[in-house]
């Protein structure tokens, strides 16, 4: 591992005043450009970018499958943040490949799609993320992904074929339509290539496109009728908010236990821009943001991260919807809730950190940044 402390960004000034670290690899997070050296039209609206160090060395910062990266572009001159999954195997040294879907009216999916080119380079940090398996967490692992939820547990497929792990591998995945199945013919080849690899895929609103495989949603017959020993597997669900929900009720009904099914969702925020955010005119309390020197109100329907961001108090954030741990910081005092932590780790939360875009005050508060 190489560690290499955060440089300034060209965009946002001067470096966070403190190393980010890693919470599944105990690493610090490394930040740097790294440049586009391919794209790759992978299926509908969808293309894989591959970077690597413009002088060709390898990678300068290792992850595990399903990590992600945050990428700090400025699409329109407006500086943003937005996390990726890694969906190539960390077994690749000489880069990394995300793969995107460019969403409708969606800011940076757009900017890469439409704007990034060969050899321009892009600020990343990375890596992030508790979504990871591989291998040695169990014997046999079930995948389950919706649309382009398939990027983390292609990262885990391509890591455990590449180190022949020898567990089985369930890999259920659920798609639009053929034209939107993503990595169609990597995964016949893998399939071919590994008895232990079984891909399941269905389609939920094929139309008229060529399809002689399942139709509709993950729901629990396919699961029962897929998955031998189901209440015994670790099951890994990452895909659209709906088809989590029933796909995880599927398991739950089916005798998976809880802490056997890890989710992410990439909390892709619907937000338009042309609509001002009116807050409620209640205030909860006081944010002491302590490095910056700043108090301010917090509403009663206002995130401390929210507030940060109408004082100018600069708070790292990628997601805003509590998945990928970017707005962690210190609760030095006083109390907050927050509706999801599940970028957090039992760690995290034992040394008193938050999720800025989740927390919402009981009183006044004082935070770290
Ligand atoms: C841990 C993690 C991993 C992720 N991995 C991946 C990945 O591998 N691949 C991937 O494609 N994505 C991934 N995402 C999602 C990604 O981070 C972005 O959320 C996604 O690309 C959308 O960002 P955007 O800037 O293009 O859209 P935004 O500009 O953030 O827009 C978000 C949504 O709001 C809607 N919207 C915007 N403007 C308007 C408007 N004026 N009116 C109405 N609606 C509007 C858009 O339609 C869009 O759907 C991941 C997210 C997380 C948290
Ligand atoms: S911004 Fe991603 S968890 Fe808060």
């Amino acid at each position: 591992m190489v560690n290499i402390l955060p440089s300034a960004s060209k965009i946002r000034g001067a470096a966070a005043p403190f190393l980010k670290i890693d919470p599944t690899t105990k690493e610090t997070r490394w930040r740097g450009k790294l440049r586009l050296s391919e794209s790759v039209e992978e299926a509908h609206e969808v293309k894989t970018f591959r970077f690597n160090l413009a002088n060709g060395e390898p990678i300068p910062f290792e992850y595990l499958p399903g990590q992600f990266v945050t990428v700090h572009v400025a699409p329109q001159g407006v500086p943003t943040r937005r996390s990726y999954t890694i969906a190539s195997s960390p077994t690749s040294r000489d880069r990394i490949e995300i793969t995107v879907k460019r969403e409708d009216r969606g800011l940076v999916s757009q900017w890469l799609h439409d704007e990034l080119g060969i050899g321009d380079e892009v600020e990343i940090e990375a890596p992030s993320g508790t979504f990871t398996f591989s291998g040695k967490e169990a014997e046999s692992v079930v995948l389950i992904g919706g649309g382009v939820g398939i990027t983390p547990l292609m990262s885990v497929l391509r890591y455990l074929t590449a180190t022949n792990w020898t567990g089985k591998i369930y890999l259920i995945l659920s798609f639009r339509s053929p034209r939107d199945f993503i990595f169609r013919e990597e995964l016949a080849e893998l399939q071919a290539l590994h008895a232990n690899l079984c891909v399941t895929v269905t389609m939920s609103d094929p139309g008229d496109q060529p399809w002689s495989g399942r139709v509709g949603r993950i729901d629990a017959d396919l699961l029962a009728s897929t998955v031998p020993d189901l209440t015994t597997q670790r099951v890994h669900v990452c895909g659209p908010a709906p088809m989590m929900e029933t796909v995880t009720g599927a398991l739950a009904s089916l005798g998976v236990p809880q802490d056997q099914i890890k989710k992410e969702a990439f909390g892709t925020v619907k937000r338009d821009p042309t609509v001002k955010q009116v807050r409620s005119t209640e205030i909860a309390g006081k944010a002491t943001f302590l490095a910056s020197g700043v108090t301010a109100p917090v509403p009663v329907d206002a995130t401390i991260l929210d507030a940060a961001d109408t004082a100018g108090v600069s708070i790292d954030n990628a997601c805003r919807s509590g998945t990928c741990a970017s707005c962690r910081v210190k609760l030095v005092s006083g109390q907050v809730t927050m509706d999801i932590q599940d970028g957090l780790t039992d760690q995290d939360k034992a040394e008193g950190y938050i999720l800025a875009c989740q927390a919402k005050v009981q009183g006044d508060v004082e935070v770290d940044i």
